[in-house]
This record gives structure tokens, C-alpha cells and sequence, in this order.
């Protein structure tokens, strides 16, 4: 069964793609390469024993999609495709727009005219904005504070508003809570163009030496160290999330938005500590200002996708980081030779 993978040869869409394989799914990845390298393909035939069908090409080309979607017949399309760096989004706000909400239209729109409704999309925990708690629910309320959360929220209440005029729509709305960690093999992962946005990669990136010194993004939150506590969770369960996920769009459950994390918290200290453990390197940071637009505290309930998707994540904190150090110090370049 062909599954198009918008995206696929990005970090959470290659971890996927060898899970769609694993499940006896057929990947077929489009991808413009804006964030990706051709390699990863070789890594997952790697891991796998299959290569992932790839065709190069831009969700923004309307064309290149209807080629596609009449060269294969797909059961679903999960669309990973996207620009994901919040400060980035903030100086190009346009850029943001046009390729995560135009390049979803356009997708969505290629997908109706071949009549293909099963669609599974990235969405992110950013649309929470500063929840009013935590864990944070799925009926909380949205908000949010820079074009990139704009954009995935956007694209939420598109896809609303698609479903509630066709029931024949069944789309997942997932949003993801912080995904770090990289497959077991040490193969793919995680490969930031240019200086880390994020902690992990920043963190794996000190402890292999690249980079000095960590920023500690303030040490006064109220919160039990003072620095921010993030639901981290391993980009293998993600995929295997959405491997849930699509059986039950496959299955006709119609809309449905679900959270994937763990349901729990880890501070920035703690995740310096986990780090140096696994990878016996030690972490230098020193605390600076918080960085402007920062919550204190975010982390999902996951009983939605416990009862719903009847998944949970299994790996812990440790496992996060083992597979993140194995994936960086076997690649301290990332996918570059
Ligand atoms: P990524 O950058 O590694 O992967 C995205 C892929 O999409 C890249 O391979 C890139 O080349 C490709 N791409 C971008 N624009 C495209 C376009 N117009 N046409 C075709 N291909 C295009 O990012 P990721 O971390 O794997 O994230 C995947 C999705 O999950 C994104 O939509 C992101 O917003 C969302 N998300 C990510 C995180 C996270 O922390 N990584 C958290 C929540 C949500
Ligand atoms: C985690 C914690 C920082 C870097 C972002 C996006 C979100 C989603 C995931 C896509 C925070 C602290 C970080 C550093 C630090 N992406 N930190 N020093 O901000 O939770 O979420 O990525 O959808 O939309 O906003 O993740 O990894 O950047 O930060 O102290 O160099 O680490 O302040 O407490 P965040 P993050």
C-alpha cells in the first residue's frame, strides 16, 4: 500500500518512513531538499532492506503534485513538508506562509482531485501557546505568538473546516511535543543546517565538541530548577505514532487531533545531566536571559492517544539521549561525508 510522505527526508519523516516500512507500508517520499539530503535514502534502505521511492519536487508546484498522484495511487499522504525554525519565521514571515499554509492548500487540493481524503499532518504544540496548564489537554484553547505557530494553526483550522463540509475527509491532526533522540542504528537523525535552534542538537553538538558553551535560556521560571521544562519525546515513538495513526484514518475515523508526547517534563538542567551521563563528555553552559516568547513549563497529557490511537511512547530519557549521542558521534557532520 503506497503512502505519499511529503517531507520524508527530513528528520521525523525518515524515522517514519522506516516505520511505514517495518509495518508493511510502501513510502513514497517527495521532498525539495530545502532541509534534507539525498543520503538519507541510502540510510533507510540501510536499516530496512527497502529504498523509500523518492521524487524530488516542491509542494508549492501544483503540477509536480498531480504528477504525482497520478503516477501512484496512494492509500493516505502524511505531510511532513514544512519549515519548522520559530526565530526564522519571525524574519521571513512570508516564507513561512507561503510553504506551510500555501504548500498545504495546494497539497489538499492535488489530494481532491484525485479524490484521495486520508491525510495525516504535522502539526506541533506551539498552537497551545502559554497553555493555562499542564498536562495540556486537546481541548485546550490555541493561541499563538510567531508566524511559524501561525502557520500550523492556520493549517489546523483548514483542515477543520475541509473535514466538516466532506465527511469523507479523515484527517489526524498531531501535534507534537519536543522530538529528539534518532533511530538505534546510529544512522539517521537529527541534522540542523548551521548553528542548533533547539536544545538537544544544541547539547549533542557541545558534548562532540563543535560547539563551546551552552546558553541557558534563564534559571528564574518558577519551576524546580528555574530553567524551562519541555515533554521531550523519541522521534521512533513519534513514528511509530503515526503509524497508528494512519490505520485509523485508513479505518474511516474521520477528524481527530491528538497529542504526542509523554506526559512528562524535563528542565534544561536535567537534560544537561541525562546527556553527560550517556555520553561521559562534560556539558559547559552558563545561564543567560530567557529567550523572548519562551513558556516556563509545557507537556502533554497523553491519554487521548493512550484510549484513541492506543499508543504511548516507551522510551525514556536515557534511551532519548544514548540514540541522539550515537546518531552524533558516529555523524558529527550530520549526513555530510
Ligand atoms: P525537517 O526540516 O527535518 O523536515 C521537513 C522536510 O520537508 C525537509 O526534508 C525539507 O527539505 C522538506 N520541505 C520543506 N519545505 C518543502 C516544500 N515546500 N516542498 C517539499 N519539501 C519541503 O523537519 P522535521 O523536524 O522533520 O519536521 C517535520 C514536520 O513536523 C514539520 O512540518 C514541522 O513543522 C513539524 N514539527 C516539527 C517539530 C520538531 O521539533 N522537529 C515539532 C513539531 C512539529
Ligand atoms: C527547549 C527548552 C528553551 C535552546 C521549539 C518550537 C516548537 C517545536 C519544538 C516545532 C526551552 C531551552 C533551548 C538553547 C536553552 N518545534 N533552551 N538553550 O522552544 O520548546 O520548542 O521546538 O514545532 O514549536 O518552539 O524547544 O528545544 O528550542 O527549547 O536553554 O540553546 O530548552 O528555553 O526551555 P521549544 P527548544
Amino acid at each position: 500500500m503506497f503512502v505519499l510522505v511529503t517531507g520524508g527526508a527530513g528528520y521525523i519523516g525518515s524515522h517514519t518512513c522506516v516505520e511505514l516500512i517495518k509495518a508493511g507500508f510502501e513510502p513514497v517520499i517527495i521532498d525539495n531538499l530545502s532541509n534534507s539530503k539525498l543520503v538519507v535514502l541510502d540510510r533507510i534502505e540501510t536499516i530496512t532492506g527497502k529504498r523509500p521511492l523518492f521524487l524530488e519536487g516542491d509542494i508549492l508546484d501544483s503540477a509536480f503534485l498531480d504528477r504525482v498522484f497520478e503516477q501512484y495511487s496512494f492509500a493516505a499522504v502524511m505531510h511532513f513538508a514544512g519549515l519548522k525554525a520559530v526565530g526564522e519565521s519571525v524574519q521571513k514571515p512570508l516564507w513561512y506562509y507561503e510553504n506551510n499554509v500555501a504548500g498545504t492548500l495546494n497539497l489538499i487540493k492535488a489530494m481532491e482531485r484525485v479524490g484521495l481524503r486520508n491525510l495525516i499532518f504535522s502539526s506541533s504544540a506551539t498552537v497551545y501557546g502559554l497553555p493555562k496548564s499542564v498536562p495540556i489537554r486537546e481541548d485546550f484553547a490555541t493561541s499563538t505568538s510567531n508566524p511559524y505557530g501561525a502557520s500550523k494553526l492556520m493549517v489546523e483550522n483548514i483542515l477543520t473546516d475541509v473535514a466538516k463540509v466532506n465527511a469523507n475527509w479523515n484527517i489526524a491532526t498531531l501535534r507534537y511535543f519536543n522530538p529528539i533522540g534518532a533511530h538505534e542504528s546510529g544512522l539517521i537523525g537529527e541534522d540542523p543546517k548551521g548553528i542548533p535552534n533547539n536544545l538537544l542538537p544544541f547539547i549533542s553538538q557541545v558534548a562532540v565538541g563543535k560547539l563551546a558553551c551552552l546558553s541557558v535560556f534563564g534559571d528564574d521560571y518558577d519551576t524546580v530548577d528555574g530553567t524551562g521544562g519541555r515533554d521531550y519525546i523519541h522521534v521512533v515513538d513519534l513514528a511509530r505514532g503515526h503509524v497508528c495513526a494512519l490505520e485509523k484514518v485508513l479505518a474511516g475515523a474521520g477528524h481527530f487531533v491528538v497529542n504526542l508526547g509523554t506526559g512528562n517534563g524535563y528542565f534544561v538542567l536535567e537534560m544537561v545531566k541525562a546527556f553527560e551521563a550517556v555520553s561521559h563528555q562534560s556539558i559547559a553552559y552558563k545561564v543567560v536571559d530567557r529567550r523572548p516568547g519562551d513558556i516556563a513549563t509545557c507537556y502533554a497529557d497523553p491519554e487521548y492517544a493512550k484510549t484513541f490511537l492506543g499508543w504511548q511512547a516507551e522510551f525514556d530519557l536515557t534511551r532519548m539521549c544514548e540514540d541522539s549521542w550515537r546518531w552524533q558521534s558516529n555523524n558529527p557532520n550530520g549526513f555530510d561525508a
